[in-house]
């Protein structure tokens, strides 16, 4: 089984991961888990935090050589900013003057911070913000650049991209845009946004501006694309199989990330199932390509309504996602709130904060979802050993023709 474990606060020493079941044999450089973490960091309307942060990763276990061993994986991720917060968290002795220059007792409205000094018994609320910070995603996201490395040796991609900031909307993936689904990221990565299109970039771009300009934060929507991925991953035979489920759980998973939908869900909702459901042709040669070029078995849709999921199980069309994202809780002109210590009204802690964060959440959800498909995938095709994988995949793919 394919399990991680990430560990981290957001100003402590260091991030870390550690992941079990991985397979022998897989092509893994630190430069991938690298080029991911600094995507994350980038995107319109991030705050000073990530100036400071130029992640890295260090493998520290279960490579060798740029060839996974079979063993458990382990990788840190140190925080640059360490230095500055050292005598507020040390494991050891802080500081005590520095300790309650930094306290936090007025929580913010949209945060972790308020049930979580319930939930966990603190009169800090910086107990709880260190480690709710969405810099637990970054750790995620190295996780992720490992799920990536194993789909890589199938052809199958994940990528991502923006199609809504703040209200301003952008057109989603079709396979009639001429975009390969393989290249979504690459040419989102090119835009501050991470919009495929331009004038939808230099739209978002304004409403940025001008929520910053009015103290404010947005949110939006982002999708993720996986091309190239057989019929079967997941089953409908137990409910937590359902690869459907387990993609929706990862997204909302995020922080921030309050819904999440699979192909066209929310206007299927309203339309009759004869303009809903895709219709199944078999290849004969000179057949239409499929409604995203996937050309993994024997079958094809020429709509992906379903965004490529059935039954709880990938049916061979690119599977597509939408994230919803709420906007940014710590806000620079802040909401009310209770002070924990007074009882009294007072405004909300204003944390050193992004504006927006929707091209970094895509990114978040490219790892979270390749994490899935990869864990699904090595159910179903699962050895120790790549070479024993890739025989079981190679099988599989014989049978159904
Ligand atoms: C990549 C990313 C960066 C984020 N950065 C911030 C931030 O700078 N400030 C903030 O208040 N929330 C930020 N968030 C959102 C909060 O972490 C999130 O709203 C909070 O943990 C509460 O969880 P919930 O919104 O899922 O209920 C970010 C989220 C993501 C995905």
């Amino acid at each position: 089984m394919f399990t991680f474990l990430t560990s981290g606060e957001s100003h402590g020493k260091s991030l870390c991961g550690i992941i079990d079941g991985f397979p022998a044999g897989v092509s893994v450089r630190v430069e991938q888990l690298d080029r991911d973490l600094a995507r994350r960091q980038l995107g319109y309307g991030r705050g000073d935090r990530m100036k400071i942060e130029k992640d890295r990763a260090e493998i520290i276990a279960g490579v060798r050589g740029g060839k996974t061993l079979g063993s458990p994986l382990a990788f840190l991720v140190r925080n640059d900013d360490y230095v500055n917060w050292e005598r507020v968290m040390n494991a050891a002795v802080n500081d005590p003057e520095q300790v309650a220059g930094k306290l936090v007792s007025n929580p913010r409205p949209g945060h972790a911070d308020l049930s979580g000094v319930l939930k966990y018994g603190h009169d800090d609320v910086r107990n709880v913000l260190e480690r709710a910070s969405a810099r637990e995603t970054t750790t995620r996201v190295a996780v992720g650049a490992f799920a990536k490395a194993l789909l890589d040796h199938f052809d199958i991609t994940v990528t991502s991209h923006v199609i809504a900031f703040g209200g301003i909307e952008s057109d989603p993936w079709t396979p009639q845009s001429g975009i390969a689904p393989g290249q979504i990221s690459e040419l989102a990565d090119r835009s501050e946004v991470r919009c495929l299109s331009e004038d939808g970039s230099r739209r978002m771009i304004e409403r940025i501006e001008r929520a910053k300009q009015e103290k404010d934060t947005l949110g939006g929507i982002f999708e993720v694309v996986v091309a190239g991925v057989p019929p079967g991953l997941g089953s409908y035979t137990q409910w937590n199989r359902r690869l459907d489920a387990r993609l929706v759980r990862a997204l909302v998973s995020i922080p921030a990330v309050k819904g999440a939908e699979v192909g066209t869900a929310v206007a299927n909702s309203a339309l009759p199932g004869s303009r809903v459901h895709d219709e199944i042709f078999k290849r004969g040669g000179d057949e239409p390509p499929s409604a995203g070029e996937n050309h993994v078995g024997p079958y094809y849709r020429k709509t992906n309504r379903a965004g490529g999921i059935e039954g709880g199980m990938s049916n061979a069309e690119p599977i597509i996602l939408r994230a919803f994202k709420k906007p940014i809780p710590t806000m620079m002109r802040p909401l009310w709130t209770v002070d924990i210590s007074s009882g009294e009204p007072v405004k909300a802690s204003t944390e050193r904060s992004d504006v927006a964060t929707v091209p970094a959440a895509s990114v978040v959800g490219e790892a979270v979802v390749a994490i899935e498909i990869a864990g699904a995938f090595l159910e179903e095709f699962g050895g120790s050993a790549l070479v024993d994988i890739r025989a079981n995949y190679e099988n599989y793919l014989k049978r159904i023709g």
